[in-house]
């Protein structure tokens, strides 16, 4: 026991020093430039008055699920707003997870064995990793976005039992796009399964926000798509989207997904009235793209540092833990949230802050954000 505590309290002391110790805080009463609430919809009374609502003539009178959706989890409200999902995202079938992290996890751990091999882009997600990791898979990383690369890799690695290429469509820690059109037609080409994460995209890409494999006319071509309700969606949990076979074979072989609780009726509510209000109400949507046309443009002009990011990611490079961290402690005294992103979360000298724009930010708050920027010494 002894020996764990000491392997622990080294772990933590080392963390702090070499400037990586991670740390919660509180937020309340600042500029929201760092949030996933890209359309505010977290934060819609309209919405929470609607789940409210629902709440109250709803059937399911407990709180909690009570058990997994192979037990007692399950509802005709869970398969209801899943066939919804599925009708939004132009799918076959969806399939419930508690968050996008299980989602990933669950699913490409479950779909892809040893033998096979994944090729993935070098900047993806965190739990993708860790999918990718437990399914025991060859692991291939492509530089990110090089389309080039990820084909001649392609070629040199055939004779695999399957193929899988994984991706995300926005970026979450630099704020730009894959090329999805050109993913599909290779993964078609070399017969590869395509698994898209659309974390950043749902909600705000696409008819109804149905995300950028919509966009580009791929939905189809995709083996499964990723779709998260804890950013733009503004509520909690994840659905995969795909064939009917697929939801079979994650329903009877997931572990993410057989071995837990069930979202709970109030979950499924919020993403179920979202999704309601994301297909009738675009006013969010143009004020958000609105604001990023404005951002970019003054981006554009100010040549001071580097800003990189399509909207509403965007990223400011600042090497190294310390130096990021005292940015954004600038930045927050001055009454603004904007996070910094340093290692190990990215590569060391690729540390930044991460800024975000939402629809409930003002032109004023951009303008200030500049001001501010170009004061920083
Ligand atoms: C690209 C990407 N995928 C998946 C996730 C995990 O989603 P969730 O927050 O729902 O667990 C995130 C979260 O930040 C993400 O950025």
């Amino acid at each position: 026991m002894k020996s764990i505590e000491n392997r622990i309290h080294d772990a933590l002391r080392i963390r702090q020093e070499r400037a990586l110790y991670r740390q919660l805080t509180l937020t309340e009463g600042l500029i929201d430039f760092s949030s996933n609430d890209y359309l505010g919809l977290s934060r819609s009374a309209y919405l929470r008055q609607e789940v409210e609502n629902a709440l109250k003539c709803h059937p399911y009178d407990r709180m909690g699920a009570t058990g997994s959706r192979l037990l007692n989890g399950n509802t005709a409200l869970h398969e209801a707003v899943e066939q919804l999902l599925a009708s939004t995202h132009h799918a076959e079938a969806a399939l419930f997870f508690n968050s996008g992290f299980e989602a990933n996890v669950g699913l490409i751990s479950t779909v892809a064995r040893p033998g096979d091999v994944i090729f993935y882009d070098a900047l993806v997600h965190a739990s993708i990793h860790q999918g990718m990791k437990l399914s025991g898979a060859e692991l291939v990383p492509f530089a990110h976005n090089d389309m080039a690369q990820l084909e001649s890799l392609l070629q040199s690695h055939s004779n695999r039992s399957a193929t899988f290429i994984i991706t995300e469509s926005v970026f979450s820690m630099d704020g730009d796009q894959s090329n999805l059109a050109k993913l599909a037609e290779l993964a078609e080409q070399y017969e590869a399964a395509l698994i898209v994460d659309e974390a950043h995209s749902t909600g705000l890409f696409g008819i109804h926000g149905s995300g950028l494999c919509n966009v580009a006319g791929v939905e189809e071509k995709c083996f499964a798509r990723v779709y998260t309700f804890g950013k733009a969606v503004g509520c909690h949990g994840a659905a995969v989207l795909g064939s009917q076979q697929l939801r079979s074979y994650l329903i009877n072989f997931c572990r993410n997904f057989i071995y837990t609780t069930a979202p709970d009726t109030a979950q499924i509510l919020a993403v179920k009235h979202s999704y309601l209000y994301l297909q009738n109400n675009l006013n969010q949507r143009y004020r958000l793209f609105y604001l990023i046309n404005y951002f970019n443009k003054r981006k554009t002009a100010f040549t001071a540092r580097q800003i990189f990011g399509d909207g509403p990611i965007f990223g400011i490079q600042v090497p190294g833990n310390e130096a990021c961290r005292a940015m954004a402690a600038y930045f927050r005294q001055h009454g603004y949230d904007i996070r910094p992103i340093v290692s190990p979360t990215v590569p060391v000298g690729t540390e930044r802050l991460r800024l975000v724009l939402h629809s409930y930010n003002t032109i004023a708050e951009i303008d200030s954000f500049f001001t501010l920027l170009n004061d920083y010494k």
